[in-house]
């Protein structure tokens, strides 16, 4: 595995995989799978695999013949992933440089990441190498702002109650909603046959307050933008009423999600 995640690092893996995973995550695994043609005994590789949902079906699907691998430079990303399927094999590492030979994999898959990468050309040439020709890639990303309208509506409120960066921080996710800056990434890198379809799931989290303040206290403080308790108790009333919309009778907040998958090939 080779991650030292600090006890900070694994509490914060295991609360994405507990809140964020089955709420928006999970649902996108099947398209991935399916996309990149995993089947019974196929080796493949999860770039960017966080707590390693998609990795976990992938390894499902692969079976025991399989070889299934994930990969994510976050240490308590792995190390949580690694606690709840120890019988994959988790790596510390980036997109930019996959550490395996040429031609290693059937299929590769990456959900929710891409945007992340700090070079996505060197990425995309990353992951046609370690393909086996005539195989298949699948890749998600989030549509646009305007597509994922709950998350813009938090938005709205970041941007009012907080700051531009604050909002600026939350937009991030959704910055690749164009597919030709993918499909043109992914052309570059060698890809041929590349396809995308537009899809929609729903997300579900167990009320708008948990989703908000897990971004209030998990994700801004990334951009280190630390808001005080007020400021935190401010926000969470004001987006209250913004996303009372998206309220079930359970409380839950149930809203629909868009994202592009793209698939690609690697020519014989
Ligand atoms: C939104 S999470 C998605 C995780 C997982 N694919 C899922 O569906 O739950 C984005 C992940 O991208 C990872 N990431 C960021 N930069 C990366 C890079 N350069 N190479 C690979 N993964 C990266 C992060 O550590 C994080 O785990």
């Amino acid at each position: 595995m080779g991650s030292t995640a600090t006890r900070e690092e694994l509490e914060a893996g295991r609360g994405y995989e507990a809140l964020f995973v089955p709420a928006i995550f999970e649902p996108w695994t099947k398209h991935l799978i399916d996309g990149a043609g995993v089947e019974e005994s196929s080796h493949v590789l999860d770039i960017a695999c966080g707590s390693g949902v998609l990795t976990r079906h992938a390894f499902a699907r692969s079976g025991q013949s399989g070889r299934v691998v994930g990969v994510d430079p976050a240490p308590g990303m792995i190390a949580a992933a690694n606690e709840l399927e120890p019988n994959i094999e988790w790596i510390l590492g980036s997109a930019e440089a996959l550490p395996f030979d040429d031609a290693t994999f059937d299929c590769v898959v990456s959900q929710f990441g891409m945007m992340f990468f700090q070079d996505r050309q060197k990425a995309a040439r990353e992951m046609f190498r370690v393909m086996k020709p005539g195989r298949s890639l699948a890749i998600a990303v989030w549509n646009s702002i305007e597509h994922n309208r709950a998350y813009g509506d938090i938005i709205a409120v970041l941007d009012e109650q907080v700051s531009t960066a604050a909002g600026d921080a939350l937009r991030m996710p959704y910055s690749l909603g164009d597919p030709d800056e993918v499909i043109n990434t992914l052309s570059q890198g060698g890809f041929s046959d590349i396809e995308f379809e537009t899809r929609a799931e729903q997300a579900k989290f167990p009320s708008s307050r948990t989703m908000v303040e897990a971004e209030l206290r998990g994700w801004l403080p990334l951009f280190d933008i630390n808001l005080s308790e007020e400021k935190i108790a401010d926000v969470l009333v004001k987006s209250d009423g913004k996303l009372s919309k998206y309220a079930a009778q359970s409380g839950e907040a149930v809203f629909p999600t868009s994202a592009h998958i793209v698939t690609a090939r690697k020519a014989q």
